[in-house]
This record gives structure tokens, sequence and C-alpha cells, in this order.
């Protein structure tokens, strides 16, 4: 049974590894401790972070088109969205300054493709388990049962285990991230030296500002996502 919660988790979980990478990335770095080196990254991570914030909110508080069609869809509340207007006219100074300085731009940058590979390895890893569940008739049935999914619910649940092995497929055919993947076990597994990560991280290399786009866009709010995971909770329990 704890297999089966451990597989519903992860079904939400998959919803959420796209915003999973500013805690990821604390976690390693707790792990990491390599004295000096570790502060000083966790304090540009921590600065990484704000400023994703930062170009999230005023993302959001710039456009009334999805402002508007959160409230419509309840998601905010006309308290909510004054409250990030605000929160991003009040902003605007710091987020100039943070974005005027290169080199910490460019740090970011890196840090965010880092971000993007380990959440792309972690995605791997949840997708696989619930394409093994198409073939585990045993694993389905107990969480049909658990759960009590009726037809059009377990048909739902099929079709996503279908989406997971096709985007597991597609994602393993990208040879250069499953390489990646490895390493980062290894590394894992082994000595996980800062270097190893930070090497990987620039081999990334052209991709480094797209990772870097992918923390942004994926930084919204929490108070954003959290009423979003809990409509896909509903939706699919
Ligand atoms: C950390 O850095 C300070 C000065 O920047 C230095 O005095 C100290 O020895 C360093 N500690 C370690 C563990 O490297
Ligand atoms: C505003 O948000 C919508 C999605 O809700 C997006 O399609 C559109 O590109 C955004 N506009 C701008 C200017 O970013
Ligand atoms: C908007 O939502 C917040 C909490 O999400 C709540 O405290 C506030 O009362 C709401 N405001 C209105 C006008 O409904
Ligand atoms: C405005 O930003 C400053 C820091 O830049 C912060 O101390 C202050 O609390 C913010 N005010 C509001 C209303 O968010
Ligand atoms: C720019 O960012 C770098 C790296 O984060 C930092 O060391 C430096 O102090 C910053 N420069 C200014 C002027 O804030
Ligand atoms: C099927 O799932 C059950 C329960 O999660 C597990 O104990 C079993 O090992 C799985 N069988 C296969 C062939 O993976
Ligand atoms: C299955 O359950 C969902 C949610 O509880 C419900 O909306 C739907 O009508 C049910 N479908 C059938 C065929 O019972
Ligand atoms: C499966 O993928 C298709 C095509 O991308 C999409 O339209 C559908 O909503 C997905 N189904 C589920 C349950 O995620
Ligand atoms: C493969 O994955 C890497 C790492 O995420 C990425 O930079 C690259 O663009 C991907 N290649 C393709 C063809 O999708």
């Amino acid at each position: 049974m704890r297999s089966i919660s451990f597989v519903v988790a992860l079904l939400f979980a998959l919803v959420s590894s796209t915003y999973a990478w500013p805690e990821i990335h604390v976690l390693e770095a707790r792990k990491g401790g390599k004295g000096n080196g570790t502060a000083n990254g966790n304090s540009v991570n921590r600065a990484c972070r704000k400023m994703a914030k930062l170009e999230s909110i005023t993302a959001l508080a710039a456009n009334q088109t999805k402002l508007d069609a959160m409230v419509a869809k309840g998601r905010l509340n006309a308290t909510e969205v004054e409250a990030i207007k605000a929160k991003a006219a009040n902003a605007t100074t710091e987020l100039q300054t943070m974005q005027g300085n290169t080199t910490f731009v460019t740090e970011c940058a890196v840090i965010g493709a880092h971000q993007k590979v380990v959440g792309q390895c972690k995605a791997m890893k949840s997708l696989a388990k619930l394409s093994d569940l198409a073939n585990n008739a045993t694993a389905m049935a107990a969480l049909a049962s658990k759960k009590q999914l009726n037809e059009t619910q377990m048909a739902k649940l099929q079709e996503k285990i279908g989406n997971a092995t096709t985007k597991l497929k597609e994602m393993q055919a990208n040879t250069t991230l499953t390489d990646l993947c490895a390493s980062q076990q290894k590394a894992k597994a082994g000595d996980a030296s800062a270097s190893t990560s930070a090497t990987q991280a620039q081999s990334t290399g052209g991709s480094a500002a797209k990772g870097a786009a992918a923390g942004l866009s994926a930084q919204s709010a929490p108070y954003i996502f959290v009423p979003l995971l809990a409509g896909v909770f509903a939706m699919l329990l």
C-alpha cells in the first residue's frame, strides 16, 4: 500500500516538478557541505531565487489578461491582484539593480541550467515509476481500490500513464540529458563535489539562458500554484 501512496504522490509531484528548482538547490547546497563555497553559493542562490520571484511577479502584474483569467478561475481575488501589483511596483528598483549586475545574472543562469537538469532527471525517475504501472495490473488494482476510482477516473489514470510513457521516451531520447543524469547519479553516489555540478551546469552552455528562463517562469508565487495543484487533485481523485 505504501508504494501505491508513493505513486499517487508522484502523480501530483510531476505537476509540480517544474516548480522545484529553488528547493532542490537549497537541499543540494546543504548536502554539499564544502565550507565557504557552500555558504557563498547559498547566498547567490537565495539572491537568484529572489530575482526570479521578482521577475515573475513583475511579469504577472503586467499581464492583465493572465490576472483576469486567474480571477475568473477563482485562483485570485481582486484584493490579491492589487497586492501583486503593489508588490511589483515596490520591487521595481530592486529588480533593476539585480538585473543590472551581469556577473550575477550570469551566475543565476548557470545555476538555473543546472537546476533544470536536476529537475529533468527527477522527472524522468517519476515518469518511469508511473510508466511501470502500465505493466503492473496488481499495482493498478490496488491503486484503484485504495483511491476508489470510478471508471472515468481509471480511464484518466490510464491516459496519464500513457502520457507519462510517451514523455519518458521523449526525454530518454535526449542522450545529452541521460548522460548528465548518469553522471549526476555517479556524483551523488561518490563524492558529490560542487565542482562536478558546476562543470555540468557549464557544459549545458547554450541552454543556460533557457534554463534560467524556465526557472523564472516556474517561480510563480506559491499562492498561485498551490491552488493549481489542488485543482489537479480535484480533477483526478
Ligand atoms: C572561510 O573564509 C574565511 C575568510 O573569507 C576564512 O578565514 C576561513 O578560513 C574560510 N573557512 C574555510 C573552512 O575555508
Ligand atoms: C500573458 O499571459 C498569457 C497566459 O495567460 C500569455 O499567453 C501571454 O503571452 C502573456 N502576455 C505577456 C505580454 O507576457
Ligand atoms: C481575497 O482572498 C484573501 C485570502 O486568499 C482573503 O483574505 C480576502 O478576504 C479576499 N478578499 C476578498 C475581497 O474576497
Ligand atoms: C517595499 O520593498 C522594500 C524593500 O525593497 C520592503 O522593505 C518593503 O516592505 C516593501 N513594501 C511593501 C509594501 O511591500
Ligand atoms: C554583482 O554580483 C556579484 C556576484 O553575485 C557580486 O559579487 C557583486 O558584489 C555584485 N556587484 C554589485 C555592484 O552589487
Ligand atoms: C507490482 O506492484 C506491486 C505493488 O506495488 C509490487 O509489489 C510488485 O513488485 C510489482 N510487480 C512488478 C512486476 O513490478
Ligand atoms: C467519477 O467520479 C468523479 C469524481 O468523483 C465524478 O465527477 C464522475 O461523475 C464519476 N463518474 C462516474 C461514471 O461515476
Ligand atoms: C495526455 O496527453 C494529451 C496530449 O498531450 C493531452 O491532451 C491530455 O490531456 C493528456 N491527458 C492527461 C490525463 O494528462
Ligand atoms: C537535451 O537536454 C539538455 C539538458 O536539459 C538540453 O539542454 C537540450 O536542449 C536537450 N536537447 C534536445 C534536442 O531537446
